[in-house]
């Protein structure tokens, strides 16, 4: 099995901040990422969509690749895909430093997990909304990661969800109370006004999309994000 030497950084006490490209300029993506680079962004959060476990389309391994070869950040890729088993492979070679998939997806999730391990790559799983944090409980052996949705997946610029930091605190006590080193990341909504929200409940890591790249000054936007986290 071919190795993939993740660089996902282990838990160690800071808050990290992930754009998420989905709302880059694609025609411009290097600009874009080196924009958030100069800004201290600590990982980059690559959406991938299937049309089917969610009613959107984004990138494959060929834009993982590409970012790969590009940026020394780590690439945080979430999978909100149905059957996410098939694709660990040429993520896993493309570059990926963390794969995340989705308890909800289709296939069996701890084999998929243990599929990802086999590259050397960091493990993540994410739970939307209104799925229970206890689905969780017996994954924690196998996870480097939970990815609590902010909002319902499949597009970028939605509101953070009122519901969000009850969620969050949920799965913060779960991994407490593993006393395992899981980072707890929060995606959807992110801003400078939701981003200490999302913290006060237990977050360590962030996705933004909107707004950084909708935003006129990206770098500016993320430098606002984390001021608004003074851990950081
Ligand atoms: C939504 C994606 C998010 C999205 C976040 O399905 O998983 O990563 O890009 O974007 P914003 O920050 O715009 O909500
Ligand atoms: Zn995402």
């Amino acid at each position: 099995m071919k190795k993939n030497t993740s660089k996902m950084p282990a838990v160690n006490g800071k808050i990290s901040i992930a754009p998420s490209i989905l709302s880059a300029d694609l025609c411009r993506l290097g600009e874009e990422v080196s924009k958030v680079v100069q800004a201290g962004a600590d990982w980059l959060h690559v959406d991938i969509m299937d049309g089917h476990f969610v009613p959107n389309l984004s990138f494959g391994p060929a834009v993982v690749r590409s970012l790969k070869g590009f940026t020394d950040l780590p690439l945080d890729v979430h999978l909100m895909v149905t059957h996410p088993h098939k694709f660990i492979e040429p993520f896993a070679q493309a570059g990926a430093d963390l794969l995340t998939i989705h308890a909800e997806s289709e296939d069996d999730t701890r084999q998929t997990l243990q599929s990802i391990k086999s590259f050397g790559i960091k493990t993540g799983v994410s739970i939307k909304p209104d799925t229970h944090p206890d689905v969780l409980q017996t994954l924690l052996d196998e996870l480097d990661l939970i990815l609590v949705m902010s909002v319902y997946p499949g597009f970028g610029g939605q509101s953070f969800l009122e519901s969000a930091p009850t969620q969050i605190k949920a799965v913060r006590q779960l991994i407490n109370a593993s006393g395992k080193p899981i980072w707890l990341e929060v995606d959807g909504g992110i801003n400078a006004q939701t981003a200490p929200l999302a913290l006060a409940a237990g977050a360590d890591a962030l996705v933004a999309g909107h707004a950084i790249f909708s935003s006129a000054d990206p770098e500016l936007a993320l430098k606002q994000i984390k001021q608004a986290t003074p851990a950081i």
